[in-house]
């Protein structure tokens, strides 16, 4: 198994497809220059403000496909779902599924990656679905292709196969299997070119993985048919030591760390970042590292519906964070559709 194959075999691929919605958009966010794109500010660069009016676009009873919903698996705090990211240098929109829906009108939104990628495909899908409750919808979550449909008419087929520019925004991500050692390990085995080894360094496997995903990208896609975009590095809470409270992990944290700056470095983000920076083509890091590593209180730690003995402090809670990152995608898209 060549080294291509191990990263293709994990490869979750999650799709929203908005053929044939048809609504009107109402959305004007002139003002803030995020529709011309001439905005400068940094979107991902701000606090989190405790905001008890802003509530969480969905919730259960809205939301039919909803996996991780922590307050159904018996979260007793809640503090967390009125969270709202403040940039310091500008405002950002709220989200808008209608005017969401209007701007993709039959374009197609793929994810590409892991457990996080569907954490935030799940989170569109809800947020859309929340925007358009009352008209008919397709959800296929699949072990491979997971799709969110809808169609006004019809059924929508899709391919079975990856099909390189078959779509309108492509958001890639991976970083958790790499990170993977001792009982956990995802690999028996790394192949880099014929030489093929037991162990190596996992943030230098990772950079090899990410520069080949980044050759692929520069030969496959065309960045005037496909926005690309990379889904930053999604931070694990499972030692305080890196929020300045060892022994802790995110089970029982109720609120975010304070201020715009997390004490410990992600490595990942780092090797992100350098492999973008040397690509030829045009891609946009979905920057949320940072803003993510302050939100300790959003993972479900014990509430995942999977009894008490698991901890999960890798995952989020939905509602919750990955709307964030959803709305600061759209921010993103605003500028540049
Ligand atoms: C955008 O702003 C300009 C100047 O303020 C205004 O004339 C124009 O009507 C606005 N566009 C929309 C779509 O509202
Ligand atoms: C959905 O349908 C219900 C009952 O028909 C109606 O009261 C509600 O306003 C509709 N919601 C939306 C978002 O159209
Ligand atoms: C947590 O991180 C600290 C500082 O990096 C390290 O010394 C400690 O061993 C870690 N704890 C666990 C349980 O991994």
């Amino acid at each position: 198994m060549n080294f291509h194959q191990v990263i293709l075999l994990l490869l979750l691929i999650f799709l929203v497809d908005l053929s044939d919605r048809n609504v009107k958009a109402n959305a004007n966010y002139n003002a803030t220059g995020y529709e011309d794109g001439t905005s400068k500010c940094n979107i991902y660069e701000g606090t989190w403000i405790y905001d008890k009016s802003s509530g969480p676009l969905y919730g259960t009873s809205s939301c039919p496909f909803l996996g991780l919903d922590c307050q159904k698996f018996g979260r007793p705090d809640k503090k967390y779902l009125h969270y709202r990211w403040k940039p310091t240098g500008c405002d950002i929109p709220s989200f808008n599924g209608q005017d969401f829906l209007t701007r993709f009108k039959g374009k197609k939104i793929l994810f590409v990656g892991d457990s996080l990628s569907k954490n935030m495909w799940v989170s569109l899908s809800c947020m859309l679905h929340a925007a358009v409750h009352n008209v008919s919808y397709n959800f296929m979550p699949d072990k491979s292709l997971s799709t969110f449909t809808i169609p006004e008419y019809g059924i929508s087929k899709f391919p079975e196969e990856w099909v390189p520019g078959g779509f309108d925004v492509v958001i890639f991500n991976t970083f958790h299997w790499w990170g993977h050692t001792g009982r956990a390990k995802t690999w028996s085995y790394f192949q880099v070119g014929d030489k093929v080894v037991k162990e190596m360094d996992r943030m230098e496997a990772f950079k090899i993985a990410l520069t080949t995903w980044a050759k692929w990208v520069d030969q496959n896609i065309d960045p005037s048919k496909t926005r690309v975009f990379y889904q930053g590095v999604s931070p694990v809470h499972l030692n305080g030591s890196d929020w300045g409270e060892p022994g802790k992990s995110c089970l029982g944290e109720t609120e975010p760390v304070e201020g715009s700056n997390y004490p410990h470095t992600n490595e990942g983000e780092d090797i992100v970042k350098s492999v973008i920076r040397g690509m030829a083509k045009p891609v946009s890091l979905l920057d949320v590292t940072t803003m993510t590593e302050l939100r300790k209180d959003s993972h479900p730690s014990i509430y995942t519906g999977g009894g008490s003995k698991l901890n999960d402090c890798s995952h989020w809670c939905l509602p919750g964070l990955p709307d964030a990152w959803n709305q600061l995608l759209y921010t993103d898209l605003l500028g540049n559709v």
